[in-house]
């Protein structure tokens, strides 16, 4: 392994500002707080409801921050990964629309389509990039307006997920950054979490619009299994390929789908629930979007050194972990 290392060196973040309660939530579908809350850990999440913007937007905004806070103008930056299943077209991709409203004049950009996941797998990605020598400094980005794609009569669905995205500015840098990845993907499972029309297999018809097959549909108890089971194994399997006791870990970033997850996660990696960034209450499930707005919540308590396990599990069925050294 190269001694260069990919290292954080800014964190942005964007969230709508109207707030969508449970209670807003019981005027739509038969629900309420007191459910949502005991069994997913959300009390409210943020919804975009202006019709002009998308996932761009979000994106932009959060991009903005964090070439800010790292102190690099737009024109630097040699790679743009976007993540997100709510991208502002099929095509072009939303990191074409955010290189141009950025200014980042000498980046190429794409779109990474990994779900829940989506996030991880495109840090890992820039971070080889930058081992590579190819890139030297590289913007990594989680968007998604989910509200676009959930069906608001539908309350297994409605009620988990918001709008949002956050964003990375990965450097070379020593002493610290990616240290490793592991990422899995099984294609068997795909129908467990999907939007059936709008792609070239079913492209929207009077018949899919109809049926509401644009919307996204899961066997929310199916993910729950494969999710609990999945972020806790890959989180373990990290910890061990790298000698990390839970001890050793100083923060779990897990991605943010329900409490009860994140809850047993934790246990079976032997974390203290202090160590454990958890923001679902007040954001819902922002799917590529909720790792890197943990890392902007908890930037300010993060120290030089630190070691962060990343994990998350969505769609796809896709699912990894990165262990980070915390270097800014
Ligand atoms: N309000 C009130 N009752 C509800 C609601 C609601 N919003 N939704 C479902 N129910 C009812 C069901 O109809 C069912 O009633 P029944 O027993 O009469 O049939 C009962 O509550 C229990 O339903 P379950 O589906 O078993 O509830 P569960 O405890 O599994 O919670 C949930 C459902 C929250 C969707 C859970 O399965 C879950 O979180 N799954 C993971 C889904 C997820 O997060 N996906 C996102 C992407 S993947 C990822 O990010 C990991």
């Amino acid at each position: 392994m190269t001694s260069k290392r990919a290292i954080i060196t800014g964190v942005g973040h964007y969230l709508p500002e109207y707030v969508m309660s449970n209670k807003e939530l019981e005027s739509y579908v038969d629900t309420n707080d007191e459910w949502i809350r005991s069994r997913t850990g959300i009390s409210e999440r943020r919804i975009l409801k202006d019709p002009d913007k998308a996932t761009s937007y979000m994106a932009e905004r959060a991009a903005l921050e964090a070439l800010d806070d790292a102190g690099v103008s737009a024109d630097e930056i040699d790679a743009i990964i976007l993540a997100t299943v709510t991208p502002d077209y099929m095509f072009p991709a939303t990191a074409a629309l955010v290189q141009k409203r950025i200014g980042a004049v000498n980046a190429y950009g794409f779109d990474l389509s990994a779900a829940c996941s989506g996030f991880l797998y495109a840090l890992s990605n820039g971070g080889m990039m930058i081992e590579s020598g190819r890139a030297k400094k590289v913007l990594v980005i989680g968007a998604d307006k989910m509200s676009a794609i959930v069906d608001f009569t539908d309350r297994t669905t409605c009620i988990l997920f918001g709008d949002a995205a956050g964003a990375v500015v990965l450097e070379a840098g020593e002493g610290g950054g990616i240290i490793d990845f592991v990422h899995h993907t099984d294609g068997d499972e795909q129908c467990m979490l999907y939007q059936p029309a709008g792609g070239s297999l079913r492209p929207a018809t009077e018949e899919t619009v109809k049926n509401n097959e644009h919307y996204l549909r899961q066997d929310g108890r199916s993910v729950f299994k494969k999710a609990t089971e999945g972020m806790a194994d890959v989180s373990l399997e990290i910890m061990k390929r790298n000698n990390l006791t839970g001890d050793d870990v100083a923060w779990l970033v897990p991605h943010q789908a329900n409490l009860r997850i994140i809850d047993a996660t934790a246990r079976r990696m032997g974390i203290d629930k202090e160590k454990v960034m958890i923001n679902i209450g007040k954001y819902g499930n922002t799917t590529a979007a909720t790792i890197p707005l943990c890392l902007y919540d908890w930037k300010d308590q993060l120290s030089k050194g630190d070691n962060i396990v990343l994990s998350a599990f969505g769609g796809g069925l896709t699912w990894g972990a990165i262990y980070l050294k915390w270097s800014k």
